[in-house]
């Protein structure tokens, strides 16, 4: 048998303790601890519960009243404590207003989308439309009708990546250029056409500071009755002054494009060096008849522009790799 006398001590003792423990401003944590060591399931009220088995009919009398008593009062403890803490969160004065806050971070334009949308807005400034294109193509439109017949050797240029799809007409590729669109834009309308096409491109190659297999062109076109070589070229030498600089020099030289005739490269004096930034050419009477217009009375010219590569140069960039690293500390130097 229970000693009445003990058992009322730890009644007291219990009572005490809980009290003491359950601190003023105690945050939701702590109250919770608190909550399952005294009046948990298995906790110290429980605990002491269990004597009433043990205890005499008699005793009983004593200590249940007091046992409820303690129940009561540990459960409004706990009540309480529950309620003032959470009016000090919504009490002004209970946190310190000039704490710094937490940094929201912004998101921001890719690179290579600030120099497309600058490469684009040179050209639109200039009376270009702007064009996108699929990036999924067909041999006819990625090399067909771009005057590059399948034993033509130039198809050595474009490390074409083919898919698998099975289509009994046509196979399909990833583009390896921009200058599917070219005949695409043709074929669905009427001169006069200026138009340049910003988009993804693919190339089954070995990457290196200079190489991606996955990159950006800007392709342009522009036909009407009369236009010249000397169209083209102050078309493309505007659009170099508009990025680079009032004082950009340029140079043009022969280049070969199985789409264009004559073809050209464009070259951009930088750094004491001239760098090659664009291919461009007098769009091929092919290329012309075989979207069906007429080669007497339409001319023009087209060009494609990696405007990662003039990003690169524009912002010391060394490694085109960057660009698709998904680095912050590369990605967060662009932020306007
Ligand atoms: N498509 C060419 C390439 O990927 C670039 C190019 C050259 C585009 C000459 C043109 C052009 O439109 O006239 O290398």
């Amino acid at each position: 048998m229970k000693n009445t006398e003990s058992v009322l001590k730890k009644i007291e003792n219990l009572q005490e303790s809980a009290s003491s423990q359950l601190k003023n401003n105690a945050d939701s944590n702590v109250l919770e601890d608190w909550r399952i060591k005294f009046l948990g399931r298995n906790g110290e009220l429980s605990e002491l519960m269990k004597v009433m088995k043990e205890v005499s009919s008699e005793d009983k009398r004593v200590i249940g009243p007091k046992l409820n008593q303690l129940k009561d009062n540990l459960n409004k403890l706990f009540e309480s404590a529950k309620e003032s803490s959470a009016q000090n969160l919504n009490d002004e004065n209970s946190f310190d207003i000039t704490l710094p806050g937490k940094n929201l971070s912004y998101g921001s334009l890719h690179p290579t989308t600030l120099i497309i949308r600058e490469i684009c807005e040179a050209f639109r400034s200039m009376g270009f439309q702007i064009h996108e294109g699929n990036e999924i193509e067909t041999e006819k439109y990625n090399f067909d009708l771009l005057n590059i017949p399948s034993d033509h050797p130039a198809r050595d240029q474009w490390d074409t990546i083919w898919l698998d799809l099975k289509n009994s007409n046509d196979k399909y590729l990833l583009r390896t250029h921009t200058s599917p669109m070219q005949a695409r834009i043709m074929e669905k309308n009427d001169p006069p056409i200026r138009v340049v096409v910003p988009g993804k491109c693919y190339r089954y190659e070995a990457t290196d500071a200079t190489h991606e297999w996955e990159f950006h062109q800007i392709e342009g076109l522009a036909i009407d009755k009369n236009i010249s070589f000397s169209e083209l070229k102050g078309t493309l030498y505007q659009m170099a002054r508009k990025i680079f600089g009032s004082d950009q020099k340029v140079r043009f030289r022969c280049d070969f494009f199985p789409f264009v005739e004559p073809g050209v490269d464009m070259s951009i004096l930088w750094e004491g060096k001239w760098i090659e930034i664009l291919g461009a050419g007098m769009v091929h009477p092919k290329v012309l008849s075989g979207v069906g217009y007429d080669p007497n009375e339409y001319s023009g010219f087209a060009f494609g522009i990696g405007p990662e590569r003039v990003s690169m140069l524009k912002n010391k960039i060394k490694d085109i790799r960057n660009f698709h690293a998904n680095d912050l500390r590369f990605l967060s130097q662009f932020v306007s």
